[in-house]
């Protein structure tokens, strides 16, 4: 029963207040201090989460530092079995975590079905990639002037103590992709989940500690960045710092960490260059899906298309035709609504219209949408877009996406190298090698031939460049990043 399994999360009020997970117990915090959650659908209350104070951030990383010396220390097959169990109980409560997220992240149950789905999978995959995690060694003779007197016997180490930074977008899955790496190379991992998402993130949690991760390995500390942030990103009890968010705020804790290891996945900003030659149809649709899922709320999702006149003017009409059956706004709880429920604030959906509106005035032009009626922004397309304009120059964390015209390739590629952003890029083409050639021009983290930016399948690496992020994730990579490397050198003098 969830009701069961979650129990001690909360404290059963109304709202509910969310209790923190000290290493040892979920407890009440002694600051009295809360954030309240509101749906973005309803603006109804889901419930409330508390600000820990920083004597009670000191505590978890102690916890964490006494915790993490015998995590590292168990067998590291039992660590696999502890994620295979968490990866059960999450497709155990799918149902329920799904219901949870559409509710809290206005999210389409069929997308909060799937992020369920993929982050036990994600898991899984995790637990059984890292038994194929190898050292190695190394003989000194290879380098000039040594002979054989010494060898290097290299291995992988945890970095100590995590901290995992995951935001509202994919509460469940981007916490899942941080802990469960962290985890398996036998980190500590002191978790602040985001404050929207972070009701749905702690019922992620519960479910490593109840599979058996044990005490002071997985901590959770909830509030938000402005109370807590800058403490926790700065203390010296953290090695490491995994964190999922936009640039800005990746920017600021990369000031603030100081000399720790920064994994970080940032805003995206991406674009698709259209060819002369692309099929229309198949372009039209991954553009529709790539810009408007989960209304445009994801670091990967399409935010201007680049083509030359006549290529952008079909595309146009092609979109236009494809819109009614694949879009659809509405309750994301509906089964009728397509791609595009609220996002994730009327804050957010304000800010957004304000990004159109300047744009407009700018001398863009409004295709479709460009309306708000509370946090549910209509899909908007944008043309006669400048790169320099707000909606381009911008992130815009929603579902807006902007035409600009090009005269021909070059020019596009100039505008994609010149962004601030270099997360992912798409090209669509009937010609392959063509779509090579230009892939191979564009500093961005990964190049898409006729398919839509996205980060899965989960095993792939996954980087941004620039403002777009540090380091590489996807299963492999993750574990890798979660780990650092220890040479012991043994000496023979002769
Ligand atoms: O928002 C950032 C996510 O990593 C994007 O993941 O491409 O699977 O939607 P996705």
């Amino acid at each position: 029963m969830p009701e069961e399994f979650f129990e001690t999360l909360s404290n059963h009020a109304t709202p509910p207040v969310y209790r923190f997970f000290n290493g040892k117990e979920w407890v009440e915090s002694a600051s009295g201090k809360t954030v309240e959650i509101h749906s973005p659908i309803d603006d109804s209350v889901v419930g409330a989460l508390q600000v820990v104070t920083i004597v009670e951030i000191d505590a978890v990383m102690t916890s964490a530092k006494t915790g993490q010396a015998k995590w590292e220390a168990t067998p590291l097959n039992q660590r696999v079995k502890i994620m295979h169990l968490a990866a059960d109980w999450i497709r155990h409560f799918e149902e329920y975590l799904s219901t949870l997220l559409a509710k809290e992240i206005g999210k389409s149950m069929g997308e909060a079905k799937s992020e369920i789905v993929r982050t036990a999978d994600l898991i899984d995959y995790y637990a059984d990639e890292v038994q194929s995690m190898r050292g190695e060694t190394l003989d000194s003779d290879n380098f000039p002037g040594y002979d054989k007197g010494r060898i290097g016997l290299i291995e992988r180490v945890a970095w100590g103590t995590v901290l995992a930074i995951a935001p509202f977008n994919y509460p469940v899955n981007l916490t899942a992709s941080k802990l469960a790496p962290a985890l398996l190379m036998g980190n500590a991992v002191v978790f602040k989940p985001p404050t929207q998402g972070g009701i749905s993130a702690l019922h992620l949690a519960q479910a490593f500690l109840k599979a058996g991760v044990p005490e002071g390995a997985l901590t959770c500390v909830t509030g938000t960045g402005s109370d807590i942030g800058d403490y926790l990103v700065s203390h010296p009890g953290i090695d490491c710092i995994t964190f999922t968010g936009n640039s800005d705020t990746g920017e600021a804790i990369a000031k603030k960490a100081g000399m720790k290891t920064l994994v970080f996945e940032c805003g995206g900003n991406n674009p698709a260059l259209v060819l002369p030659d692309a099929d229309m149809n198949l372009t039209a649709r991954e553009i529709i899906k790539g810009a408007f899922s989960y209304a445009g709320q994801r670091c990967t999702a399409i935010k201007y298309v680049l083509g030359m006149p006549d290529t952008l003017a079909s595309l146009q009409t092609v979109i236009m035709k494809q819109m009614p059956e694949l879009v659809h706004m509405g309750d994301p709880r509906s089964p009728e609504t397509k791609l595009v429920g609220p996002v994730v604030s009327i804050a957010a959906a304000e800010h957004i219209q304000s990004l159109i509106g300047e744009t407009v005035k700018a001398g863009a032009k409004i295709i479709t949408g460009g309306r708000r009626t509370n946090a549910f922004v209509e899909p908007t397309i944008l043309s006669d877009v400048r790169p320099e304009m707000p909606a381009v120059r911008e992130e815009v964390f929603g579902p807006v996406v902007s035409f600009i015209t090009v005269k021909d390739i070059g020019e596009a590629v100039g505008i994609i190298n010149a962004s601030r952003f270099g997360l992912q890029a798409s090209v669509f083409t009937q010609d392959e090698g063509a779509g090579i050639v230009v892939a191979k021009q564009l500093n961005v983290g990964t190049v898409q031939i006729n398919g839509s930016p996205q980060r899965g399948p989960d095993h792939f690496p996954f980087l941004g460049v620039k403002r777009s992020g540090l380091g590489v994730q996807g299963v492999h990579y993750s574990l890798e990043e979660m780990s650092r490397l220890r040479p012991i050198v043994i000496n023979k003098p002769r």
